[in-house]
């Protein structure tokens, strides 16, 4: 079986879907792995390092994704609207793909996959459980993200981060706020202390209390948080519109007197809450900065502009996209690691032999001889439109 590994196509996308390093680690199982000429070069992985660990190397696009009976990639046609299309018309029935899709938000790219005859499996909807913690991408992406975000607000604040003691005086610690402690907030209050900033979180699930403390940072409790809030595989669950505006009643004060705000609060499939509104950016001091984690998916700042900077009263809100591309060494390495691990789960002897009561192929597996099988996006889609009549998803 030929595992073949395409340069991403996405714009300005610097990560790649496999290392060098875990190439032997495919030909161990019995996997061929073919690259395209180029694809880790922006990441810092030339071509020669893939040779030397025993992949080949396809000089163009089509000759690679004709040969390749499995495509891993970061960008599968969901996630990149622009050349995504071009991808999926040269892919061939029985391919599996395995990658970012965003099947929930474009589940119509979902349909045209199943109609190309590919066995797709989109890897933001892994389940949450300990074998799959391996496998977990957004965990890793949301990691460089964390890590990012605080960098970006560094750079941007008008003070520096530590407390320091000079001989013209002392300059007290910047004061960071993080909303929403998840994976990606809980590294950027790490980075945000290794730094010397003093920092503070809020989370609606309470369990998080704990894991902001171990870091060093301070929680926040507003008396809102409650373990009901903490939902399916720990992520949160979408609250009312009076629950949001109590929020940020309470959580006024707290960012009024920070010197940065980093938000990262995100519930599955839904558009981010607005935890920010207008009155409370002005109500910042000028200078002071907003990094806007959530961009991607609406933004939790009433006036994020998703990929751009926008400047309120002297306040900078930054709404970056794709950061884990920002550091595409290290999200290469933990990206390529993850995938990996999901195809070894699916291969045996030397070929993709699907168990369907797996939990983690039944929730990420997409499409399958022809079909749209997965049960959510068939509902977007309406089931009627995503199979023949009589056939059954599972
Ligand atoms: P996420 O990216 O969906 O959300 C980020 C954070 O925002 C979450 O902590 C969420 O509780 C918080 N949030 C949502 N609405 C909020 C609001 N109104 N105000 C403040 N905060 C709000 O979540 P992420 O980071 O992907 O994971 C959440 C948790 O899932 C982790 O902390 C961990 O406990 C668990 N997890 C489990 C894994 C496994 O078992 N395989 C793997 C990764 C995470």
């Amino acid at each position: 079986m030929i595992v073949g590994i395409p340069s991403e196509s996405f714009p300005h996308e610097r990560r790649v879907a496999l290392v060098p390093a875990l190439v032997p680690t495919l030909t161990k199982a019995r996997l061929e792995v073919l690259v395209q000429r180029g694809a880790g070069q922006a990441a810092g992985f030339p071509d020669a390092a893939y040779e030397s660990q025993g992949a080949r190397l396809a000089r163009e696009r089509r000759e690679l994704f004709t040969s390749a009976d499995a495509l891993l990639m970061v960008h599968a046609p969901g996630t990149n609207p622009e050349a995504g299309p071009a991808d999926l018309a040269l892919m061939h029935t029985g391919q599996v793909v395995i990658g970012l899709m965003n099947p929930l938000g474009a589940p119509d790219l979902v349909r045209e996959t199943a109609a190309r005859g590919v066995t797709a499996f989109a890897l933001e909807l892994l389940p949450r459980i300990s074998r799959a913690q391996g496998m977990d991408v957004l965990s890793s992406m949301a990691t460089v993200a964390g890590y990012k975000a605080v960098l970006l607000a560094a750079e941007t604040l008008d003070k520096m981060f530590p407390m320091l003691m000079t001989a013209a005086g002392t300059l007290s610690a910047a004061r960071v706020f993080v909303m929403g402690a998840g994976v990606a907030g809980l590294q950027a209050i790490a980075t945000a202390k290794r730094l010397g900033a003093a920092v503070t979180a809020y989370d609606v699930r309470p369990a998080v209390k704990e894991q902001v403390e171990s870091l060093g940072g301070k929680f926040l409790t507003l008396g809102l948080e409650s373990a009901g809030a903490e939902g399916a595989g720990g992520y949160a669950k979408a609250m009312d519109e009076e629950f949001y505006r109590k929020q940020r009643e309470m959580m006024s004060q707290a960012v009024a007197g920070s010197d940065v705000v980093i938000t990262t609060a995100a519930v599955p499939g839904k558009r981010a809450p607005v935890l920010l509104t207008g009155e409370m950016v002005r109500g910042m001091r000028p200078g002071s900065v907003i990094v806007d984690l959530a961009a991607e998916s609406g933004g939790n700042c009433e006036l994020t502009r998703p990929g751009e900077t926008a400047v309120a009263q002297g306040v900078t809100i930054l709404g970056p996209l794709n950061l884990a591309s920002t550091a595409p060494y290290h999200a290469s390495q933990m990206y390529a690691r993850n995938v990996t691990t999901f195809l070894l789960a699916l291969v045996k002897e030397g070929a993709v032999k699907l168990d369907l009561e797996d939990p983690i192929v039944r929730d990420t597996l997409l499409t399958r001889e022809g079909e749209v099988v997965h049960a959510q996006v068939r509902g977007l889609l309406g089931a009627a439109a995503a199979a023949p009549a009589g056939k059954a998803g599972h």
